[in-house]
């Protein structure tokens, strides 16, 4: 099969991860039944560079176009002091919402070579396997009013969180269908003993998971989510939460894996009937490390497992994404790493040699 994927290289790291993105992917298509048609477009701070705009019109059109769209990560310090309306980040925010992007998934899983890299005790985290669910076009992070302005003489700022019955109805649907597939328990997250907009999410979560009876669902406060996430991760299995709910536990969550520079996200949105797409972006859910760019020291894995979702997700390339995968997990069973997830006795690489290194396990597995 052949797919058009739009790679957004992105800012700091971005380039370099992308670099070990097309290694793997020149190895499937030599060996696998596979043809990706590769396409670039700038966001984020590279875009304001070249065209005053963190986000174009023509990056917007062509990942519309695309199957699928691989992004790195954006920003950093040198674009600090560029107006807020056109920081990099208003351009992530800005494709999310474009292609119509409302429900992020968020893996946090631990390889078991890294069960000992993780800052919580290896028992606590050794086999988890957590799936968060977040809702990522709506909440405070885009409702309106938001601004700042002088109000009796003194400036205040604020901002909306809002929710509307078919947003939370939709992104309970797609947490529920994963939980499905997984170990059919839900936890949903919200702050319904304080805020209004969080009782209608409760109501609405609890009214959608009638229609699952087999998912087991229980309701947390967010504050009592994140002391849960920490004091014993494995009770989780799914859990969904609302944008800024999501930004923040899904960063906790991510560490307890070991590094941030192991995860991959997949960002969804609704299928369209007529082509049968389903618009689609993966991104790592780490940053754009300008502190380490061009050094050839970042972790490559967290993009290549977006890659992997990809690959599994949008083109149901199902051996492919395996076999990248496992190839992943026998690098790191060698000890081989970058100095993020090292130890002691690891052989410690950069960037290129770990991408050199996981074709290798790939081209391995392949011949036995
Ligand atoms: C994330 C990031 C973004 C967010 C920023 C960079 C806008 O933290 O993807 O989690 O807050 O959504
Ligand atoms: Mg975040």
């Amino acid at each position: 099969m052949s797919y058009n994927v739009l790679l957004l290289p992105g800012d700091g790291i971005g380039p370099e991860l992308l670099s070990q993105v097309k290694k793997v992917s020149n190895f499937l298509e030599d060996k696998m039944d596979l043809k990706i048609n590769y396409d670039e477009a700038d966001i984020g701070g590279v875009a304001i560079d070249n065209h005053g705009n963190p986000l174009p019109q023509a990056t917007i059109d062509k990942a519309k176009k695309a199957d699928a769209v691989l992004l790195t990560a954006i920003g950093g310090d040198k674009w600090a002091n560029v107006d807020f309306d056109i920081r990099p980040e208003a351009g992530l925010l800005g494709i999310r919402k474009e292609m119509g992007l409302y429900a992020n998934l968020r893996p946090a899983l631990v390889f078991d070579a890294l069960a000992d890299s993780s800052s919580l005790k290896k028992e606590l985290v050794s086999g988890l396997d957590l799936m968060i669910v977040r809702e990522l076009t709506g909440g405070i992070y885009f409702g309106s009013p938001a601004g700042i302005e002088t109000r009796n003489g003194e400036k205040v700022g604020f901002n909306t969180l809002i929710y509307s019955e078919s947003e939370i109805e939709r992104i309970a649907h797609v947490a529920f269908k994963l939980a499905m597939q997984r170990d059919k328990k839900l936890c949903s997250v919200d702050k319904a003993n304080v805020l209004n907009v969080m009782v209608l999410w409760r109501e609405v979560v609890t009214r959608i998971s009638k229609e699952y009876p087999q998912v087991e669902l229980s309701h947390l406060y967010v504050d009592n989510a994140s002391m849960q996430l920490v004091r014993n991760p494995k009770q989780f299995d799914t859990m969904l939460m609302g944008n800024m709910f999501g930004d923040i536990l899904s960063d906790t969550a991510s560490m307890l894996t070991g590094s941030l520079g192991m995860l991959p996200s997949a960002s969804l949105g609704d299928t369209n009937p007529s082509t049968g797409k389903q618009s689609a972006l993966y991104e790592p859910v780490h940053g754009s490390a300008p502190d380490i760019a061009g050094q050839n020291k970042a972790n490559p894995l967290a993009q290549l497992l977006s890659f992997s979702m990809m690959l599994r997700y949008s083109f149901n390339e199902v051996k492919s994404a395996d076999l990248l995968e496992k190839a992943i997990q026998n690098t790191l069973s060698k000890n081989i790493r970058t100095t993020d997830i090292s130890n002691p006795t690891s052989v410690i690489v950069g960037t290129q040699e770990m991408g050199d290194a996981v074709v290798k396990e790939m081209s391995e597995l392949l011949n036995k």
